[in-house]
């Protein structure tokens, strides 16, 4: 593999579906000023079954448990790194040619502004144990920074889509639809970009708990029920869906006690209970009719919508994801994986990771305010060395 000296970054994400650790190899350089990223290689290594187990409990609020959310830190940390090592050797790159890690971690918690608590947000998985192991420059930590200068922490991608799909000619929106969907709108003066509301998570759960499968292959069980207008309505008066960026959430929020709030309000007007299937048809009529008006409401001439994360594989959501859009006849809103502009939709939440570590590295601010809502740019990320 050819070696650009010290170009080389690693970015290291597990996000809001807790499903793997996305881990991308990326090749970032500033030439004659511009900013030249190529993403050379990604993967995704599935976590292990207990500590998968471990961090989906610390993700919900409970009784809180110090010694399970210790452990859980080191031992993803440990995991990162081991996983950072068997990839890098794997592809015949030395870790003394990685300039830095980036290590998003996994967030168990996101408390952002406007809520009932102070805001937080805490990210685990120890960069302590993943420089040791590696032995590379490793920076984590990245979202607090901007909620310490009260914006959201959240998300920090919209910038890093703009730098891959900014120079298309057409007014594009990025979607990833993970365990929580976020929207970059790239056409506007200022770049906006925040959390639609729940992405797979709730369908993953719906399907986990009636299924026993941690997703629904495809949408198929989904397209076998009928969406129950009354639960979707029911739904999408959720207050979270009126308010206006910046906004984030994550799994404290949409999770099943929430959905099961819902069903209970419902089972009060119907005389029968719901079936499982009408119940997960509509939890994707959820999400992709909350994408849909947030991208009438907020942005006026998208022509297109690039659809990155595991949510562009479940082909029903992503039929239900055009039809909301308003695709159908004389409307020329293309809806499509980053893949039809040939950027691999798995990699790229990890890959803009690599990019924060190049920013953090660089002394550069790795928030957008018009995003985050923070009160200025920030560097962001705390540098553990190698
Ligand atoms: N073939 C598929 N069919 C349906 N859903 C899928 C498929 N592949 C992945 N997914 C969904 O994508 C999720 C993982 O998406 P990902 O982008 O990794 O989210 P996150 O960033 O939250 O980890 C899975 O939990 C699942 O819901
Ligand atoms: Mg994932």
């Amino acid at each position: 593999m050819k070696k650009n000296n010290r170009s080389l970054y690693v970015g290291a994400m597990s996000g809001t579906s807790v499903d793997g650790l996305d881990l991308a190899l990326v090749d970032i350089q500033l030439i004659n000023d511009e900013l030249k990223v190529k993403v050379i290689d990604a993967k995704t290594i599935a976590l292990p079954f207990a500590l998968r187990e471990d961090l989906l409990v610390l993700g919900q609020p409970k009784d809180d448990d110090f010694d399970q959310l210790g452990e859980c830190d080191s031992l993803l940390g440990q995991f990162i790194g081991l996983s950072i090592n068997s990839y890098l050797s794997e592809l015949g790159v030395s870790g003394a040619d990685v300039a830095a890690i980036g290590s998003h971690g996994q967030t168990i918690r996101h408390r952002p502004p406007g809520g009932r608590t102070t805001p937080f947000t805490l990210q685990i998985g120890d960069p302590n144990s993943i420089a040791e192991i590696t032995g590379i420059t490793t920076v984590a930590d990245f979202r607090r920074r901007d909620v310490a200068a009260a914006g959201h922490g959240a998300p920090l991608t919209p910038a890093f889509h703009k730098i891959l799909f900014g120079n298309q000619d057409t007014n594009i929106a990025v979607l990833n639809i993970g365990g929580i969907s976020n929207l970059t709108l790239l056409g506007g003066q200022t770049l906006i970009g925040f959390d639609t509301g729940p992405g797979n998570g709730l369908i993953d759960q719906w399907c986990k708990s009636h299924k026993d499968m941690p997703f629904d292959q495809g949408g198929s069980w989904a397209a076998s029920g009928q969406i129950c207008d009354g639960l979707l309505k029911s739904f999408l008066q959720d207050p979270y869906f009126a308010l206006g960026a910046p906004k984030s959430t994550g799994r404290e929020y949409f999770n099943l006690p929430w959905l099961e709030r819902h069903l209970e309000i419902i089972s009060q007007s119907t005389s029968a209970p719901l079936a499982t299937e009408d119940v997960q048809a509509t939890l994707v009529e959820l999400t992709t009719q909350s994408i849909a008006s947030c991208l009438r409401k907020e942005s006026s001439g998208i022509a297109a919508v690039a659809v990155c994360g595991g949510g562009r594989l479940n082909e029903y959501l992503m039929q239900r994801l055009a039809v909301n859009c308003g695709l159908g006849e004389g409307n020329k809103i293309i809806v499509q994986p980053t893949e039809f502009w040939g950027v691999d939709g798995d990699s790229l939440e990890a890959a803009a990771f690599a990019w924060l570590a190049y920013q953090r590295m660089n002394k550069l601010p790795g928030n957008m305010p018009t995003v985050t809502g923070a009160k200025g740019e920030r560097i962001l990320g705390a540098i553990f060395p190698g």
